[in-house]
């Protein structure tokens, strides 16, 4: 018999948009609905914790920014793939968010005259990217945890592995889990759930990302029928730091710095006369690979990695020591150049998905009862390239929308109850077949194998023929029988969990290629060498990946066009 326990919610993910979720169905229930957050890692670990530059809102009207500019923005930035009205509603709930952390005790870094500072961000018209030096999901990350531990009636399940997504007659259900400390299986049901377990970026080996971020919730729901939402538009951040991929904030370009190359030329001015370094992100890191291809980058032999240089010094001393602190310690620290007197090495880096779970505008998936919000998520906000700083708000804005949506839905349902059956087949599964299993492969040399695979060909720029290596290697790596465990420990078995995310990974990454092999054109982030133009007669269209049998079927939904017809994109 599996172990059951049972709450009115279960959040999936403690980052900024589980924790966002988890303060609103406390706040809305008024201390009457029993909240779970369930985490792989420990709460205050979450990826969340590690965004740097800045939460994109509207906080000055008064001196020339607007609401229609943040949307006109973040819509251009797009490629005109996001989805307008979700984009106002966005735009519109952000200031709010900024107001709210305040009250609840972020210490926004501050203007002269005392009032909350911005700073510039790429591909905006105005400074909107609201700041904490250059630590901003650490401060928002403490300031929601902090929040959420005053409710009495919001609990954790920390270092808990999700296995699957439990669903009954079309409805959500619960989870099984793995608790890490202990190896025991449960499940946890609940009324309604929120999946918030970021993004997939560790697809790719030279990544932002922690390496706690693979694909677990958006697998677990591709798994249990729900559709994946363009997941081929995959973001390349222009500097990640070499050779680790740690971010160099944006917010470096914000205050002044310049990408430069070999030859010292600022090179972006060829590319993006009026904006320079701060372009869209898809932009600068096509220019940046594009000066890498023809020559004029530099090499660093201990890691083979070519990349350019990022320039802090118009900025100066004073400021990138109180404004961008920390990512001068981690220059000294993981690079041993203090860019207060060099520049750094910085190249293309994997830094978000645009795509994720389908949602509709309040985050409701396909399955009743499961939501899901921030990158785990497609709302679609993003659409084929999203902006700097429109992470974390997105994550704030549907945080709480997702998180008020599933108060107002359970608390009008009765306890949830599943088949025994579902879950006992879920650890047969995964005891029977994986934990006792026997396989040949090294499933680290699979995850690698996947990994260069990524980098290879699913990178800035794409051909079909590239596309269809990708494929015909990621279905090779599916077959291979990787799935088996050699530790067969129970406590905090590392080897189990590294097993299940390879599993998640190779799926998702399945998505991602054959999406990208189908859109047979460029649009943001998404550049085909054999497509170059944008081709909105056919493809001004989401993607949606179902799981299928042989692999995702594809299928394709409209986008919401609501005040701005699609353009040409300059900048
Ligand atoms: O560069 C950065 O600080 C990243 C911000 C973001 O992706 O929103």
């Amino acid at each position: 018999m599996v172990e059951t326990s049972r709450h009115d919610i279960l959040i999936v993910g403690s980052g900024i948009a589980g924790l966002r979720a988890a303060i609103e169905a406390a706040r809305i229930s008024n201390g009457k609905l029993d909240i779970a957050v369930i985490t792989k890692v420990q709460a205050m670990r979450a990826h969340s914790v590690s965004a740097e530059g800045g939460t994109a809102a509207v906080l000055y009207p008064e001196l020339g920014d607007s609401l229609e500019s943040h949307m006109f923005d973040t819509v251009k930035g797009s490629d005109y793939l996001a989805d307008q009205d979700a984009v106002e509603r966005f735009v519109k709930e952000m200031p709010g968010e900024i107001y709210q952390l305040e009250h609840w005790g972020l210490p926004w870094s501050r203007r002269e005259d005392g009032r909350i500072a911005q700073r510039n961000f790429g591909g905006y018209t105005y400074p909107r990217a609201t700041y904490a030096e250059d630590k901003v999901g650490f401060f928002e990350m403490q300031t929601l945890y902090d929040t959420a531990t005053k409710y009495g009636n919001i609990s954790f399940y920390q270092e808990w592995f999700v296995t699957s997504i439990l669903a009954d007659g079309g409805e959500f259900k619960g989870v099984t889990a793995i608790e890490r400390k202990s190896g025991n299986f449960s499940q946890i049901l609940a009324k309604a759930g929120i999946i918030a377990t970021g993004g997939s970026g560790r697809l790719y080996s030279f990544a932002t990302y922690a390496y706690s971020s693979t694909p677990d919730g958006m697998a677990a729901a591709y798994r249990a029928g729900i559709p994946l939402k363009d997941m081929e538009f995959i973001q390349f951040h222009p500097s990640g730091l070499i050779p680790s991929g740690i971010l160099i904030t944006e917010a470096v370009r914000g205050e002044g710095g310049v990408l430069v190359n070999k030859d010292g030329e600022r090179f972006m001015k060829k590319y993006a006369p009026n904006k320079l370094d701060l372009a869209s992100r898809d932009v600068v890191s096509r220019a940046m690979m594009t000066e890498i291809e023809e020559g004029r980058g530099m090499k660093d032999d201990a890691s083979g990695l070519d990349y350019l240089n990022l320039d802090l010094s118009p900025i100066g001393g004073q400021k990138i020591k109180e404004r961008l602190s920390q990512i001068r310690e981690i220059a000294i620290k993981f690079r041993g150049i203090d860019p207060v007197e060099a520049p750094l090495p910085v190249r293309p880096v994997c830094h978000y998905v645009m795509g994720g779970i389908d949602t509709d505008i309040d985050g409701a998936t396909k399955l009743k009862g499961l939501w899901a919000a921030g990158e785990a998520a497609c709302v679609s906000i993003n659409g084929a390239n999203r902006l700097g700083a429109n992470s974390t708000a997105e994550c704030l804005v549907w945080g709480k929308i997702t998180g008020g949506e599933a108060a107002k839905y359970a608390a009008a349902r009765p306890q949830a109850s599943v088949p025994g059956e579902l879950s006992a087949l879920e650890e047969k599964r995964i005891f029977d077949g994986i934990f006792h299993g026997k396989g040949g492969t090294n499933p680290y040399e699979v995850r690698d194998a996947l990994q260069k695979e990524m980098a290879k060909d699913a990178f800035v720029f794409r051909t079909g023929d590239g596309l269809s290596q990708a494929l015909r290697t990621i279905r090779e790596l599916k077959q291979k029988d990787f799935l088996h465990c050699e530790d067969k420990s129970r406590v905090y078995n590392t080897n189990l969990s590294d097993v299940l995310e390879v599993e998640g990974m190779l799926a998702v990454a399945e998505v991602v290629v054959a999406g990208a092999l189908a859109r047979t054109e460029s649009r943001g982030a998404h550049f085909r060498r054999d497509y170059p133009g944008r081709d909105d007669k056919n493809w001004l269209k989401h993607t949606l990946a179902y799981a299928g049998p042989d692999g995702p079927r594809l299928d394709y939904s409209t986008v919401a066009i609501t005040k701005y017809q699609p353009a040409e994109r300059h900048y």
